[in-house]
C-alpha cells in the first residue's frame, strides 16, 4: 500500500462507548491518533453487573460527543478518513445496534467504505497497535466474555486450539470480587486486594489442569471461592488471602495449559515463529503478565502484551482490525446486521452444556 491509510473505528459491544481514530504507517506500524473510551461503570456499580437497557440507552445518549471527540483529538475530518469500522458482534444486540448504525450512516454519507468488525478480531489484533508482530502467532485471548487459545494464522484466519468450558477468566474475576465484596469492575479490584494477602492461604482447585489439552475451566474454582467466602464474613485478612489465592491459583492454571498451547502450536505450525501474544480485559493484569512473560521466555517463545489501555474494550483496536480487513478488501455492505454470537473460528467445537466429553 503506497498511502497511509486513516480508519474511524467505533465500539459499543458492552459497556463502553468508544471511537477512535487510527493511521497505518507507511511501514506498516500503527499510529494512535485518538481513543476515546468512556465507560459505563459507575452506571452498573450499583447493579454489580452490566443491565443491557440501561447500557444502549447510555450509548445513544454518549456516540455522538464520542465520536465528535475522537475526529477532534485527531485534528481528522470525515473527508480525511478512508473507512470506517465498527464492532458488529459478539455482543449485546441492543449494544452492537447503536455503535453498528452510526458507523454505517457515516459510512454512507461520507461515501467511505464500511468494515463490520468482530470485536473478537479487535483483541486479537490489538498488540499490533504497538508492535510489529508476524504472523503465525500463538494467542491467548481472556477477557470478560472469552478464555481462549487461538493461532492466529493471519487476519481473518483463526484456528481455535484451546477454550474455557464454562466461565471465562474475566467473569470469574468479576464474581469472585462479588462474592469477597471488594468492589465492581471485579477484576482490577482482585488485583488490588490480592497484593495485600497470602497467595498460599488457600489451596483451591485447579480444574481440567491434567486433561483436555489447553482448554479451560474455572467453574469449579469459582465454587470453591464462594464456599470459602461463606465461612470468612467480613474479616479483611482472610479475604485478602482469598483474594492472593485465588489469583495465584489463576497464574498455575494458565501456567500449565500455556505450556500445553505452546506444544500444539510448534506442532501445527512445525515452529515457524515462536510468538506469544496475550490481549483481551484480563491481559491488564500485572501479576499475569509478569507469570505468563517468565513462562514464555523459560519456553523460547517472544511474550507480547497489548498495551494496558489496549486491553480492555476500546474502538483503536477496532478501527486496526478495520484497515487491516480493508486492506484485504473484507469490506461489508451496509445492510449488514450485528451479531450476539461470532467465533473467529467458525470450525471450532462448541464447548458448552451438557454432553461434552473432554
Ligand atoms: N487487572 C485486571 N485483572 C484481572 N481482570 C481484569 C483486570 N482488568 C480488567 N479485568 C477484567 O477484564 C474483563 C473486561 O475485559 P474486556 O473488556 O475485554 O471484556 P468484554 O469486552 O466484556 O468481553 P469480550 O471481549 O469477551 O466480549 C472484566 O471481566 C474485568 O474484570
Ligand atoms: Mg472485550
Amino acid at each position: 500500500m503506497e498511502k497511509k491509510l486513516t480508519f474511524l473505528g467505533i465500539e459499543t459491544s458492552c459497556d463502553e462507548t468508544a471511537a477512535s481514530i487510527v493511521q497505518e504507517n507507511l511501514d506498516g506500524s500503527a499510529k494512535v491518533l485518538s481513543s476515546i473510551v468512556s465507560s459505563q461503570i459507575k452506571e452498573h456499580e450499583k447493579f454489580g453487573g452490566i443491565v443491557p437497557e440501561l447500557a444502549a440507552r447510555s450509548h445513544v445518549e454518549n456516540i455522538e460527543f464520542i465520536i465528535s471527540k475522537a475526529l477532534k483529538d485527531a485534528k481528522v475530518n470525515f473527508d480525511q478518513i478512508d473507512g470506517v469500522a465498527a464492532t458488529a458482534g459478539p455482543g449485546l444486540i441492543v449494544c452492537l445496534t447503536v455503535g453498528l448504525n452510526i458507523g454505517k450512516a457515516i459510512a454512507g454519507f461520507a461515501e467511505k467504505p464500511f468494515v463490520a468488525v468482530n470485536h473478537l478480531e479487535g483483541h486479537a489484533l490489538s498488540p499490533a497497535l504497538n508492535n510489529k508482530i508476524k504472523f503465525p502467532y500463538l494467542l491467548l485471548l481472556i477477557s470478560g466474555g472469552h478464555s481462549q487459545y487461538l493461532i492466529v494464522n493471519d487476519v481473518n484466519d483463526y484456528k481455535q486450539i484451546g477454550t474455557t468450558i464454562d466461565d471465562a477468566l474475566g467473569e470469574a474475576f468479576d464474581k469472585t470480587a462479588k462474592m469477597l465484596n471488594l468492589g465492581y469492575p471485579g477484576g482490577p479490584a482482585v488485583e488490588k486486594f490480592a497484593k495485600q494477602g497470602d497467595k498460599n492461604f488457600y489451596k483451591l482447585p485447579q480444574p481440567i489442569i491434567n486433561k483436555a489439552g489447553c482448554n479451560l475451566s474455572f467453574a469449579g474454582l469459582k465454587t470453591a471461592v464462594l464456599i470459602q467466602s461463606k465461612k470468612i464474613k467480613d474479616n479483611k485478612k482472610l479475604k485478602f488471602n482469598l483474594a492472593a489465592s485465588f489469583q495465584e491459583t489463576i497464574n498455575k492454571i494458565l501456567k500449565k495449559k500455556t505450556k500445553v498451547a505452546f506444544q500444539e502450536f510448534n506442532e501445527l505450525t512445525k515452529k515457524k515463529n515462536n510468538i506469544f501474544v496475550v490481549a483481551g480485559g484480563v491481559a491488564a493484569n500485572q501479576s499475569i503478565r509478569k507469570s505468563l512473560k517468565d513462562l514464555a521466555e523459560e519456553n523460547n517463545f517472544k511474550p507480547i502484551f497489548s498495551e494496558i489501555e489496549f486491553c480492555g474494550d476500546n474502538a483503536a483496536m477496532i478501527a486496526w482490525a478495520g484497515i487491516q480487513r480493508y486492506k484485504k478488501r473484507l469490506l461489508n455492505d451496509l445492510n449488514v446486521e450485528p451479531k450476539s454470537r461470532w467465533p473467529l473460528d467458525k470450525e471450532a467445537q462448541y464447548m458448552k452444556g451438557p454432553g461434552l466429553k473432554l
